[in-house]
């Protein structure tokens, strides 16, 4: 089981301090776990937090009762954390054999099983190295292998479907639920689509660097769709916004995000970040 407890992150951002992870505590047991919500709310933070490619600010990570705050990646990586990042890296000179053989804990991996599970055909990635010749989706594909052959305790994969073509995308999700029935560990998908979030035993919603929502995705999700975490929100005139310009001038008048003309640069009585915790 993986537990955080009261993790902050701060960075230091243009001469000043911001906290992008705000006392986050949750705990996941083994099954399938989504984190969800607006961009830029701190999900990916969170996952290299979890992975160990970040350190926290102050908190606590917990795998299996053990703390593994101050381990490196490759400690945690053999304690079985493993993560697939939003943005996959690239090996130049490591082909895609020699990458999941890497990964996985078998001498003899089943590579052409494990590619196929990705939509890959092995013949025509096997020999292939992991450079800047393999399109967005496939180097997606082959960074999202490597976490399957890891089998790990933990496995977290930052948006798997970002530039997953629609037709690929369904034999994803079926990969993911063949998943949850076959490991024995806990599996954490950062995504903003609806259909994986559907096949999540529980959903944590992070908004602004805290947790806003954490439920079994029955109780979870309906609370979601058709809400502004599924369309992002403005606060549209906090401070140092719109320097030096009304923000009448720049609403249109009667659409989304407008404000009464009498009162230019005035925060609206319901702002669309009030409506979003008004469906909290
Ligand atoms: N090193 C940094 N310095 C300054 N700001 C940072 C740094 N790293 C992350 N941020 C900011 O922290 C916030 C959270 O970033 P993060 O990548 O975790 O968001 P996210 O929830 O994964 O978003 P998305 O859904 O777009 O992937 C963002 O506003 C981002 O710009
Ligand atoms: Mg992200």
């Amino acid at each position: 089981m993986l537990e955080l407890q009261n993790v902050s992150c701060i960075v230091d951002d243009e001469n000043s301090e911001k906290e992008i992870l705000k006392n986050v505590s949750f705990k996941a047991e083994d099954g399938f776990v989504a984190i969800t919500g607006p961009n830029g709310g701190g999900k990916s933070t969170l996952a290299k937090i979890i992975a160990g490619i970040m350190k926290p600010t102050s908190g606590k990570i917990l795998l299996d009762g053990t703390d593994i705050t101050d381990m490196s990646i490759t400690e945690r990586a053999n304690l079985g954390v493993s993560y697939a990042f939003q943005q996959p890296v690239r090996f130049k000179g490591l082909t895609v054999k020699d990458l999941i053989k890497l990964a996985s804990k078998e001498n003899t991996p089943d590579i052409c099983g494990i590619l196929s599970e990705v939509g890959l055909c092995a013949k025509d990635y096997i020999n292939r190295e992991v450079n800047a010749s393999l399109s967005g989706g496939e180097l997606k594909r082959i960074e999202i292998a490597t976490v399957f052959a890891k089998a790990s305790k933990i496995s977290i994969f930052d948006e798997p479907e970002a530039g997953i073509d629609l037709w690929s995308f369904q034999n994803l999700i079926q990969v993911f639920r063949e998943m949850r029935r076959s490991i024995h560990g806990t599996i954490l998908i950062i995504s903003h689509q609806e259909r994986i979030l559907e096949i999540a035993d529980e959903i944590v919603v992070l908004k602004d660097g805290a947790i806003v929502k954490h439920g079994p995705k029955v109780a979870v999700l309906p609370t979601l769709i058709g809400t502004e975490f599924a369309v992002g929100s403005c606060p549209q005139n906090g401070p140092g916004c719109f320097e030096g310009l009304s923000i009448s001038r720049l609403a249109v008048p009667g659409g989304p995000g407008s404000v009464p003309a009498a009162a230019p640069g005035s925060v609206p009585a319901a702002s669309s970040d009030k409506k979003a915790e008004a469906a909290v």
